[in-house]
Parts: C-alpha cells; structure tokens; sequence
C-alpha cells in the first residue's frame, strides 16, 4: 500500500510480547523522525490489550528523549493475549482510535495474531525478541543484549567454579531455538553448550565431562531452556493460559546438573539467568540497529508504505513484505558456523 503523506496524521504505535532490550530504542527513533515531521503519535499501551480496552497515551517528545538505554518498554507489553476470535471486536475498537496506522513491535505471537487482518489494518512490523528466531531477518534486536547476559554471567561464575572445583551450569533464555545459549557459549568459551537443535547424547557428554574431570578445576555449561537428551523431552515448568505459546520452559538447568554430579561426583552448581536476559540495558550494537530501525520505519509512514516491516538482512536494514515475519521459527542449523566455532575451540555441542 503506498500513498505518500503531506498531511499532518496521527500514528499509533504499540510493542507486544515478551519485551526485549531495544524495545525503547525504536520508540523513540520512530517518534522523534515522526514528530519532526509534524505528526502524531499515539502510544497503545500493553499491546493488544490496549486495543481492546482503548488505553491509549499521547507520545511527546519529552516522553521519549533519552528511553532509548534503558530496558523494557514504555508502553508496557503482554505475551498473554491474542486476536483469536475476537476478531471483529479488534477491528471495530482499532478504527475508533481514529490512526491512520499502525507501527507494531512484536514478535512471532503478534504476527500471526494480526495475520488474519491482510490490508484492513495499515502497518509496518518491527521485528522483536531476544530469542533471535524470527523469519524473514537475520538478527533481530535484544539477541545481542541477551548473549552479552549470558557471556558475562558465564565469565564472573568460572571463578567460583575454579575456587570450588565445580560444574556450573547456566540456563540461557530462547524457547525452540539455541541462538542464547550459543551466542553466549561461544563468546564466554564455554566448556558445553546445549542446544535444541542438537540433541545431545547422555554418554557423548559423560565421556567429554570424565576426560576434562581431573584436568581442569572448573566445568563451565550452558544449556539453553529448550535443550533435550536424544529420545527425551525438554523440560516444561508450566503453562499461561491465553498464551499463543503456553508452554514455558524451566528445569534444564537444575536436572542436568543434579544429573552431572550424579554419574560424575563432580560437585556441581546451576544457575537460571532467566529474564535478567531481557531486563538488560541494550548494548551498543543492538542501539545502533533500533535508532537505524526506528528511523526507517518513520520514513516508511511517511512515504505511505504500510505492510511492509523493517528487517536486518546483509549487514543492512532493509524494507521487506511484513508477511516474511509471519513464517516457521528460524533456529539455528545443526552445522552453523557458530557450532563449528565452538567445536574448534575444544567445546562439546
Ligand atoms: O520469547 C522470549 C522469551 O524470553 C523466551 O526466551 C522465554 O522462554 C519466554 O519469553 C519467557 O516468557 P515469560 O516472560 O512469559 O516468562
């Protein structure tokens, strides 16, 4: 859809999902390109829920000056509901705001949730998560952020695991996909990384932990939160209802290395990073790709070119059909060359 605008709009602007450091960063690039421009802006609080109940808040520039370093969102988000049958209601409630369109930061619950609106609804879609799965783009903003998390977190714990001649394993954040725990595996140099999509062997890994017990004085792991033995299943801690994905998962860490000390009689410790992975100030890589996001994203409202999103391919923000966002959960390929950088290094993955 492409209708170039010289009259003054209004926009509304909303972030749904689990929040994700950066999150800040596009709010206020597109807000600041757009309200130079002499438009304005209408932030849609806690995602669809926003919509449903209109709570709705006018953004100024003083509102956004300066939110771009810190975590969270200022208008708050949820990962709990959808559009699913209720989508007539969802329609009716966004045409009574009275935008011209909307700016949507979310994740792969939120585009499919608005799917099922083709062109009733002009938009342009920020993709967001930390988890780094998202198609249609190569990296997606807060995975960054995450993986520093999970890099430092490693870091400061070999110390202890030195002093006490322990394993310790770190639970990394990431859902179906290994991209945390990699990222942050490979940058700390952990001794294992655990991924979904390589399915470990039990033996495999009690033959690596058994030739380094003895040689080293500490074992660094890091599992991510979806990781599972071959023939068994990961771990689920619970469910929230409405959820587009209902299942959370927990314990990776905690039955690995009750399980490690167990067959080993290496002492061993775990740590669950959890959503400190998520409450991070963003990192300068993953600022520089919301301020280059967020403007563009304010062009494309003003050359009038809706359903389209904002992606990360080549080393380039790019414009791409917001359909592209849509797609299965991109994970990490059994051979990636991240895999292969952690075999090098005398890693076992
Ligand atoms: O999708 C982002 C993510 O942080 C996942 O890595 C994690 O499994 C999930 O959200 C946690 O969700 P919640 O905030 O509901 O606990």
């Amino acid at each position: 859809m492409e209708c170039a605008n010289t009259q003054a709009m209004q926009i509304g602007i909303l972030t749904g999902g689990g929040d994700a450091p950066g999150l800040n960063g596009i709010l206020e690039a597109s807000c600041r390109t757009l309200l130079e421009a002499g438009h304005e802006l209408l932030g849609i609080q806690d995602g669809f829920e926003g919509i449903f109940e209109n709570r709705t808040q006018p953004i100024q520039l003083k509102d956004v000056e300066g939110i771009h370093s810190q975590a969270g969102t200022l208008l708050g988000t949820s990962n709990r509901s959808g559009t699913k049958g209720r989508e007539e209601e969802f329609l009716s409630k966004y045409k009574a705001l009275g935008v011209s369109g909307l700016i949507v930061a979310g994740g792969d619950g939120t585009f499919s949730a608005l799917r099922s609106f083709g062109g009733a609804i002009p938009m342009i879609g920020v993709p967001k998560t930390i988890d780094n799965d998202l198609s249609g783009t190569e990296v997606t903003f807060g995975f960054d952020t995450a993986c520093s998390v999970v890099a430092e977190s490693v870091d400061r714990l070999r110390a202890t695991a030195h002093a006490h001649r322990r394993v310790l394993v770190v639970e990394a954040m990431g859902r179906t996909a290994g991209w945390i725990a990699l990222g942050g595996g490979v940058a700390s140099y952990a001794d294992v990384i655990l991924i979904p999509e390589r399915p470990f062997s039990r033996t495999e890994l009690l033959t690596f932990i058994r030739r380094k017990q003895g040689k080293q004085r500490g074992l660094m792991v890091v599992i991510s939160e979806g990781a599972r033995a071959s023939g068994e299943d990961a771990s689920i801690a619970f469910s929230v209802a409405g959820s587009p994905q209902a299942e959370r998962f927990g314990g990776a860490a905690y039955l690995l290395s009750r399980w490690i000390e167990k067959q080993t009689d290496w002492e061993s410790r775990h740590v669950v990073l959890g959503h400190l992975q998520r409450s991070a100030y963003p990192t300068t890589t993953d600022r520089f790709m919301t301020a280059s996001m967020g403007v563009e994203v304010a062009r494309m409202v003003l050359e009038g070119s809706w359903d389209q999103a904002v992606v990360y391919r080549e080393g380039r923000i790019v414009r791409a059909p917001i359909t592209d966002l849509m797609g299965a959960p991109r994970l990490v390929e059994p051979g990636h060359r991240w895999v292969q950088l952690a075999l090098a290094l005398g890693g076992f993955i």
